[in-house]
Parts: structure tokens; sequence; C-alpha cells
């Protein structure tokens, strides 16, 4: 936000060496202020299928404050990228990249994803991904309503049609647990117990990401390492489902914000 604090960054990763050899050359882009989302589509190399639109949660504490992390908790659809926009956006941001790599000889065959941010002069690409995002995916395969293995052969076998993916109407938010210290030190080797009282809610999913199973027994291995995620009506219900879902979970030392959905409920829905 400020050029002392862009200087300060400069000189931990160019003289400090504070990220070793891959912050030995820096790229200095323009601040981009606004809410992200996050716009994922199924290609096929020509034809697309774009997906809701989802909202991660990068920082990792509440109000968005703290380091960036991998990614602490999303939802769908985000009202900040709302269904009537949808179409000029993929005109933006998506198709001219399969247009361009067909053209160039090489199809893209996949998920591509892109992370906007809505500017007050419109949506500005942050970064692109070839994969689903994490904590987005949870949210997106809750209200997949059609076969996901069949869409991914279709992708690669260049048949996508965008008329069999079909999706839910209702809203999925996910929290991520994570190990308290993440994104820094972390410990490993936690317990965690509930996970499945936690999904006999109905419309609860608890995924796991930073796990391992010893002895029958489910062991915290990661920094990120549930993604607990609810399907509901609305966002306030699928909010209010993923946490009910989350006091079902005991896991010591760990860490979860508690206002995943918070700007989507601001903006009124
Ligand atoms: N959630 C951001 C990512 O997967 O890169």
């Amino acid at each position: 936000h400020t050029v002392e604090c862009a200087e300060q960054a400069l000189e931990e990763m160019l003289v400090a060496n504070r990220f070793g050899g891959a912050g030995s050359k820096v790229l200095v882009e323009d601040l981009l202020e606004g809410e992200e989302a996050s716009f994922l589509a199924f290609c096929d190399g020509e034809r697309v299928a774009l997906m809701p639109s989802s909202q991660d949660h990068k920082a990792i504490g509440d109000g968005d404050m703290g380091p960036n992390t991998g990614g602490m908790g999303a939802y769908s659809p985000a009202p900040v990228l709302p269904r009537s926009r949808w179409e000029e956006t993929a005109e933006l941001v998506i198709l001219p990249i399969i247009r361009h790599m067909k053209a160039a000889g090489h199809p893209f065959r996949g998920v591509l994803y892109a992370g906007i941010m809505m500017t007050e002069a419109g949506p500005m690409v942050l970064e692109y991904n070839v994969r689903f995002g994490d904590p987005e995916c949870q949210p997106l395969l809750m209200r997949l309503d059609c076969d996901l293995t069949e869409v991914m052969l279709a992708c690669a076998q260049g048949r996508l049609d965008p008329a069999m993916v079909r999706w839910k109407d209702d809203t999925a938010l996910c929290v991520v647990m994570a190990a308290q210290g993440y994104p820094e030190k972390y410990e490993k080797g936690m317990r965690i117990e509930g996970i499945r009282n936690s999904e006999e809610l109905p419309g609860v999913k608890v995924f796991q990401a930073g796990t391992r199973r010893e002895d029958g027994l489910v062991i915290s291995s990661g920094g990120r390492v549930l993604g607990v995620t609810a399907l509901a009506p609305n966002l306030a219900a699928a909010q209010k489902l993923a946490y009910q879902a989350i006091e079902r979970i005991q896991f010591p030392k760990s860490y979860f914000r508690r206002d995943i959905g918070a700007k989507g409920l601001g903006r009124g829905v």
C-alpha cells in the first residue's frame, strides 16, 4: 500500500535473501484494490463450460489480516461476480486464452482457473492456474450436479458439451481447519476426532488434505488439514451449517477463520 512497504519487501527479498533463490528476481506490479473472485472453466481445447463463481479467503486472519496462505475458506457462488456477469467475464479472461492456445497448436484441455480482482476499472487477472483451486474446489464439487468423471473424460477427448455440466442452485461454503501457527511454523501429529459425527449433519462433507491414517486414527500431517464444507439453500445457511460442523470436530492445536462468507453476506445476499 505504500512505497516504504514495497521497499521493505524488496530489501527482504533482494538483500536479506528471505526466499533464497526464489526471491532473487522480483516483478513489481500495480496494487489492485477490490474484492477477489475465482472463475474456473472446464475446457476441451475449444469449448468451455463455465463453473459458478467462487471466492477464496487467502489471508490467515479474520478480516483478511495477516500473511497469505494457500486459502483458508471459500464459497460459491460469489455475489461479487454474479451470474449476470459470467459471460462477459469469460469473454475477457477465459476465452481469449482458449482461442490463443488452439491457434498456437496447443489446445488446452482441463480446468482453467482465473484469479480475478474485481476493481473499479473492471475485473483484472491476478493469476492463472491450470487446475481446480483449493479451497474453491470443495464448494464447487459440492454444487456439481453431474458425474465429474464424465465431464473430465469429455474434456480430455475434445467432446465437451457445456449442457452436460449441471450445477445445484444451492450455496456451498468451505472452512479450512489448519494447524495452529500455519503458514509459519506448526506442529503435525495431532489426533483428529469427530469427522464422521460432523458428516452426519445433512449437507456436510469434510475433505481431508493434511491428514494420514495411523492404526485407524486420523492424524494431522500438514498445515491446511481439513476442508469442512456445507451445502445449503443460501449463503447464510451454508455458513451456519459449516461452523456447526466444525463444532463437532475435536482437533487440538487447530485454527480456523470465523468469518468465511462474511463479504458475500455484506453484499446483502
Ligand atoms: N485457492 C487458490 C489456489 O488454489 O491457488
